[in-house]
């Protein structure tokens, strides 16, 4: 079998950040492959606990192989449903909670899960194996004014009308059902610009349109002062400039209220030799808040 792993990014300032209390209760909203939450643990003292989240059953099984401690409690749920969790739990807000935003190297290298464009594999790109929106329904079923607000909005695609197009005119020849065929469709009407394939844009507008990943920040961002206490830090890690905007916008409100202080006046970002050894964290940012 595959032992998939996942490096956390900037997982040391983070929990620099973070980790106020040594032996306080912690959220990590994205669980993954459990990096950032079993480096917080090796930093926390034995009383301390850890609620992981995660969409995805498939990434919980493997954080709980790989992080095997008795302080996480690893809940199959969105981090939208962070504060019920805790008030279930009878906690009355977290020290410190961490989002890292996106999907992990397991979900983007596993061509069964349809993110890449890299690897073939049905257009399915659900971090949640049981919802049921796909990217197959939306390529196959949405209209063409979907197709295109989504590629402009998720995807900040220049070229959203020929695509949404080009979808409408290959699916009357025939369903669209991997990712290969929709990388085709998109390579028949965008010329590649440097580095960055054609498709990329379209596959960022699909997962976060089948996630609802921009009104899964949007609503965390709304309840965070029922995810952490007073004095206690929220911290979230962004992966391109839609989220980050949110989140820094959100942050400067919530500081310009009285009721939250920024931590960080300036984003973190990772060291040269952080992305050396893991280019997926070039992109990376970090902001922290702390409820006063
Ligand atoms: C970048 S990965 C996290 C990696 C993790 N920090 C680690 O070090 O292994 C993001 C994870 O968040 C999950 N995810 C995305 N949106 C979510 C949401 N709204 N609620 C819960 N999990 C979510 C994805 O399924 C994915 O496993």
């Amino acid at each position: 079998m595959t032992q998939w792993t996942h490096i956390p990014v900037l997982a040391s300032q983070a929990a620099d950040l973070l980790l106020t209390n040594p032996n306080g209760v912690y959220v990590d909203g994205t669980l993954g492959l459990g990096g950032h939450a079993k480096y917080f643990l090796s930093r926390l003292g034995s009383s301390a606990r850890l609620f992981g989240f995660d969409k995805d059953e498939e990434a919980l099984a493997m954080a709980r192989q790989n992080v095997q401690d008795a302080r996480l409690t690893a809940v199959h749920a969105s981090y939208t449903q962070a504060p019920q969790v805790l008030k279930d739990a009878g906690i009355n807000g977290a020290d410190g909670a961490l989002f890292d935003l996106g999907l992990s190297s397991y979900q983007l290298d596993n061509p069964q899960r349809g993110f890449s464009l890299l690897r073939d594999g049905p257009l399915d790109m659900r971090f949640d194996l049981s919802a049921p929106l796909t990217a197959a329904t939306i390529v196959n079923e949405w209209g063409l004014a979907d197709l295109e607000r989504i590629l402009t909005e998720f995807g900040e695609e220049r070229n959203a009308h020929a695509i949404a197009m080009a979808i409408m005119a290959a699916r009357r020849q025939g369903k669209i059902e991997t990712t290969f065929q929709l990388k085709k469709i998109v390579e028949s009407v965008v010329h590649g610009r440097g580095k960055i394939h054609p498709a990329t844009q379209t596959f960022q507008a699909l997962r976060i349109a089948v996630n609802d990943e921009l009104g899964c920040v949007r609503t965390v961002l709304e309840v965070l002062q029922d995810i952490v206490k007073p004095s206690g830090r929220a911290g979230i890690i962004t992966f391109h400039s839609l989220e980050d905007r949110m989140v820094k916008n959100r942050f400067k409100e919530l500081a310009s209220g009285g009721a939250w202080r920024l931590v960080n006046k300036h984003v973190v970002a990772p060291e040269y030799e952080e992305v050396r050894q893991n280019p997926r964290s070039r992109s990376a940012k970090l902001r922290v808040i702390e409820r006063v």
